[in-house]
């Protein structure tokens, strides 16, 4: 059951990592791991932007996006950093959706660099799914309204790819085969914090999804330059906006 704890209860000075007043974050936030990438997007797709937090450099904004308010704040790596910022999103300021715009490493050959994959589920090795249910091994989903809603913006953001991803807690993952048993299985690519965000949405009460850009390959071992890394994902941001919006 939902946490009984509101935004009244949010202390003025904010939670322990964040220091935003109540009401400083809109109902709807883009998360991007990287804290610069955050200030990008406040820069580039939200309009009268003003910093609302700064909290170990995890930057949020919060402003306008075709008129309605939105929020832009930085999960961090891992599925630890996103489910802190996550939960306290929902629990504390009565954000109801969040969208991951994030980068992951492409898994079969049929995913390209720069292509957006919209992650129908997350599969994890990370105890998440385990820990929450006792005895059940949960299944990591996102919001199907906003899952309904970024894939049909994608239709004009092609090549955009929906279906299950991996969200690791090893970067160096040291396990010959696995990518292949995952492709096997219909996985598109590896990153670090959408069952995160999916667990805590399920046991907050709020909608999630996680929209990503394929920024390295993990067969091919291209990458995308840092810099490029920064900005090579305005189609995944644009697809995020407007399944917030729907
Ligand atoms: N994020 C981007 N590329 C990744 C990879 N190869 N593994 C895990 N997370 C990632």
């Amino acid at each position: 059951m939902k946490q009984e704890t509101t935004t009244t209860r949010t202390p003025p000075t904010g939670t322990p990592h964040i220091a935003a007043a109540p009401g400083d974050f809109a109902p709807l936030v883009l998360m991007p791991g990287d804290p610069r990438r955050a200030r990008h997007i406040a820069e580039t797709f939200l309009k009268d932007a003003r910093q609302v937090t700064d909290v170990r450099g995890i930057l949020g904004y919060t402003g306008t996006h075709l008129g309605v308010p939105m929020s832009v704040l930085a999960s961090g790596m891992g599925i630890p950093s996103m489910s802190i910022y996550a939960t306290e999103l929902f629990r504390h300021y009565d954000v109801r959706r969040i969208v991951r715009v994030g980068t992951a490493g492409a898994i079969p050959l049929s995913v390209s660099l720069r292509d957006v994959i919209i992650a129908s589920a997350a599969h994890t090795d990370s105890s998440v799914s385990g820990l929450l249910v006792g005895g059940v091994t949960l299944s990591l989903t996102p919001s199907y309204r906003l899952l309904r809603a970024a894939a049909d913006a994608a239709r004009w953001e092609e090549p955009v790819h929906i279906g299950p991803v991996f969200s690791s807690d090893h970067f160096y993952l040291d396990r010959p085969g696995v990518f292949d048993a995952l492709a096997g299985r219909g996985t598109l690519a590896v990153e670090m914090e959408a069952a995160g965000l999916y667990a805590v949405a399920g046991a907050e009460g709020g909608e999630a999804l996680a929209v990503l850009t394929a920024s390295d390959h993990v067969r091919t071992g291209e990458a995308l330059s840092a810099e490029e890394r920064e900005t090579c994902f305005d189609r995944a941001v644009r697809i995020a906006a407007a399944a917030l919006l729907a």
